[in-house]
């Protein structure tokens, strides 16, 4: 009973990265190919930590700017911020009363993002992955592309659907709809760059919320910045491996090839077998390179888009029409499904 559906969503919370890029934005441009595509700015889920009102608005904007400067089509794909649609926060609190707070405490992004002080975040913080079920499951979405980071998210999103299916069993049937009301939805986490590590330490994630990673890569960033921070890329000494076996135990190396990979629209052997045996001196300018080519006029076209913030604004307003009746299709029906 379910099209060929993407939704994928991004927070406007701080400084977008490469990894964003690789592991998200870069991957949600073919899929317009193919697929009915729906990409969302989830600032609903970006207060779930204080953010300035007026910084939260540029940054809506700019991650706009983002997934345009990237070749998403707005003719084509729905791209709109999650507020706009009230519906996402309707299906979210009834997503809150299907899951389980023990589900919740066992997402490792929250214990990860609370830290110590878990009981003195917000509750949305805990509560995060429901917004994120309802988010997808509005639209019925079949298809999510997102992240390594997002799996376990993603699975949350399966057995929430799955236990509205199971307990409102009974009235789905009664009010005439199918059985399987919302789908199991599949995450399409794929290519060579799922996991874009910090290039300062190869153990850990290269994530907006860190402010004291000056190695990040910024999706504004210009061609000098972009080429520096390559080339103090932290690295071993030893020269790149002929096969894919050699990167293990070699998290540094291992993420530059994959970086490479994903940008090049090559896999992990293939850059091997172009760089095996070539040392660092070789190897970063080329990635340099790469780089540049793709990110520095993605990087200006983002700052011509945001020197015209309306067109921005009238982008996602005609986004947030098209998502609306698609979003209130479903909650109709979850109202007399759950008895309102
Ligand atoms: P962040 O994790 O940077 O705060 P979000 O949680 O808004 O950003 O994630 C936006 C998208 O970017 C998600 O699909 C997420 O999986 C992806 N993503 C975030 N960081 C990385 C990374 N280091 N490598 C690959 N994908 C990433
Ligand atoms: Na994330």
């Amino acid at each position: 009973p379910f099209t060929n559906r993407v939704f994928s969503g991004i927070q406007p919370s701080g400084d977008l990265h490469l990894g964003n890029y690789l592991g998200a934005i870069r991957r949600f441009v073919p899929l317009q190919d193919t697929h009915e595509c729906i990409y969302c700015v989830v600032d609903m889920h970006a207060i779930t930590v204080w953010q300035e009102p007026e910084e939260l608005r540029r940054a809506t904007r700019e991650l706009t700017a983002a997934y345009l400067a990237a070749g998403i089509d707005p003719k084509r794909a729905i791209i709109f911020n999650q507020s706009r649609v009230y519906q996402h926060a309707e299906l979210a609190w009834v997503f809150n009363c299907v899951a389980r707070i023990g589900w919740m405490n066992r997402m490792t992004q929250f214990k990860d993002k609370a830290g110590k002080n878990s009981e003195n975040v917000s509750l949305g913080l805990l509560a995060y992955p429901s917004l994120m079920a309802a988010d997808i499951l509005l639209y019925k979405a079949t298809h999510v592309p997102v992240g390594d980071d997002q799996k376990q998210h993603l699975e949350l999103t399966r057995d929430i659907a799955a236990k509205f299916n199971n307990d409102y069993g009974d009235s789905i049937e009664a009010n005439g709809l199918d059985r399987e009301f919302f789908p199991i939805t599949e995450p399409l986490i794929t290519g060579p760059a799922t996991l874009v590590k910090s290039l300062r330490d190869g153990s850990k994630k290269m994530s907006k919320s860190d402010p004291s990673d000056q190695s990040r890569i910024s999706l504004l960033d210009d061609a000098d910045a972009i080429a520096k921070k390559i080339k103090r890329a932290t690295t071993d000494p030893e020269p790149l491996p002929p096969e894919i076996e050699g990167l293990k135990g070699r998290a540094e190396a291992d993420n530059l090839v994959a970086i490479y990979a994903a940008l090049a629209d090559k896999t992990k052997p293939e850059v091997l077998a172009e760089f095996g045996g070539k040392g660092w001196g070789v190897f970063k300018p080329a990635l340099a390179d790469l780089a540049v080519s793709t990110l520095a006029p993605m990087a200006g076209e983002m700052r011509r888009l945001l020197g015209d913030p309306a067109t921005i604004d009238s982008i996602l307003a005609e986004g947030a029409e098209r998502a609306r009746p698609l979003a209130e299709e479903t909650m109709r029906d979850v109202r007399r499904i759950v008895g309102f």
